[in-house]
């Protein structure tokens, strides 16, 4: 792999991309994940081995999960009142990492204020534990996405584990063009579509206008309306710094949602979405066509680095792929939108060689961002220099992908931000309350 890729596949620490990403709020996992005084869940994340318990009072600890006495793990700790007691010689730590009891150690010669375990900052809200493992004094607010603001109610949250490079995953929302293909790909303009499916299925291959923006990187694919006499249909998506994502999924009415692909290590992710009750909708068509949330069934986590989040399509069973569907009705014969998109990109392998792709005007947005990621990892590792968003993650509030067809002409961009404004004019949505 070119030393330039290499600087954005890897996240671990001391990494020029791994650094950057720490200096984000990072989802590690649902709140009902972690029981008050119940078993620590081991958590790998960015290449780091960590444990997260919840104590007694509510209270989140995240942290390596080496004893600092002599490294025994703490997953095999006793989660008791107050903290997490290592079992080998019964040292005990707060969930802020401090060493609040030395069992085999007479009280005299106890050194307690000296020890402290390498434990992240956490925060709740929407029913998610986020972790902050950076290192600035000023650590900045929780990212606000609009879909975190919806009534805790009507927030979907999904998490899934995904077997492959984290940019790998992120690029496949890059690339608009392959839900024509990969998802709707048998779909046929006569089979009773509405017009937004019938856009996608008239014609496959949409041009892309491109631009990065504070936050990150803004596209559009566009393609002329088969359906409004003169219009253009739009689909737009964001890319939101350090792993973020905005495709297009819904209407842009709808779409309120963020999704991410968090680095496990630097093979394996977990897709983390956060989707408003519109998008979820059970009368909703797209979710009927798709079937995508019924489908995703997991597997039971386990205690494993890599068991939480698992689908039952996987590698191991070829997403159990149906030939005779393929032939026939569905274009992959597989079932369910993620797991699709699951089965290409973990099929490239762990990491991808980019150096084996040939890439075409539709993958525009994807090495756009690879060039506008390299320069800023580059840039924060070299000379400190931060994206807008790491200090000011107030320029995710007013982000919403979507797809729409219109008449106007203009700057692509400003239209669509004005199409936006306009939509979030409407009642505006209650903060979800924090669930600890
Ligand atoms: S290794 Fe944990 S208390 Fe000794
Ligand atoms: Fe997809």
């Amino acid at each position: 792999m070119s030393d330039q890729y290499q600087t954005i596949t890897r996240t671990g620490p001391g990494t020029p991309m791994g650094e950057l990403m720490r200096q984000y709020w990072i989802p590690v996992g649902p709140s009902t994940e972690f029981v008050r005084d119940g078993a620590p869940t081991r958590i790998m994340l960015l290449g780091e081995k960590l444990i997260a318990f919840r104590d007694s009072s509510g209270r989140m600890g995240v942290m390596d999960h080496r004893c600092p006495h002599r490294c025994a793990s703490l997953f095999y700790g006793r989660n008791e009142e107050g903290g997490l007691r290592c079992v080998y010689h019964g040292w005990k730590y707060d969930a802020d990492g401090n060493c609040v009891d030395m069992a085999n150690i007479p009280e005299r010669q106890h050194f307690k204020d000296k020890v402290h375990t390498k434990a992240y900052l956490t925060a709740e809200r929407t029913g998610v534990v986020w972790v902050y493992m950076g290192d600035r004094a000023q650590v900045p607010e929780l990212p606000p996405f609009e879909a975190s603001f919806q009534p805790k109610e009507g927030v979907g949250l999904r998490f899934i584990q995904r077997r492959c490079n984290w940019l790998q995953a992120v690029e496949g929302d890059l690339d608009t063009s392959h839900v024509g293909l990969l998802h709707f790909g048998a779909a046929k303009a006569s089979a009773g579509l509405d017009n937004s499916r019938l856009d996608l299925v008239v014609n496959r291959a949409p041009e892309y206008k491109v631009t990065e923006t504070p936050y990150g990187l803004c596209y559009g694919a566009h393609r002329p309306s088969p359906t409004v006499p003169g219009g253009t249909y739009w689909r737009v998506a964001h890319f939101l710094y350090p792993f973020w994502i905005m495709p297009p999924v819904a209407s842009l009415e709808k779409n309120i949602m963020v999704r991410a692909f968090i680095p496990m290590d630097d093979e394996h992710c977990m897709f983390v979405g956060f989707e408003s009750q519109a998008y979820l909708r059970p009368q909703d068509d797209r979710v009927r066509v798709q079937g995508a949330y019924i489908r995703d069934v997991l597997q039971p986590n386990t205690t494993d680095w890599f068991g939480r989040y698992r689908m039952t399509a996987e590698a191991e069973n070829d997403y159990l792929i149906d030939r005779d569907d393929q032939r026939e009705k569905s274009y992959t014969g597989i079932e369910g939108i993620h797991a699709q998109d699951q089965c290409v990109t973990e099929s490239m392998g762990n990491i991808v060689d980019r150096s084996f792709e040939n890439l075409a005007p539709s993958d525009i947005a994807v090495a756009r961002n690879r060039r506008m990621l390299i320069t800023a990892a580059k840039a924060f590792a070299e000379t400190g220099k931060r994206p807008p968003s790491m200090d000011n993650p107030a320029l995710y509030g007013a982000i919403r992908g979507g797809y729409y067809t219109t008449t106007e002409a203009g700057d692509w961009l400003q239209l669509h931000r004005e199409a936006v404004e306009k939509l979030r004019q409407a009642p505006a949505p209650t903060p979800a309350t924090v669930d600890a």
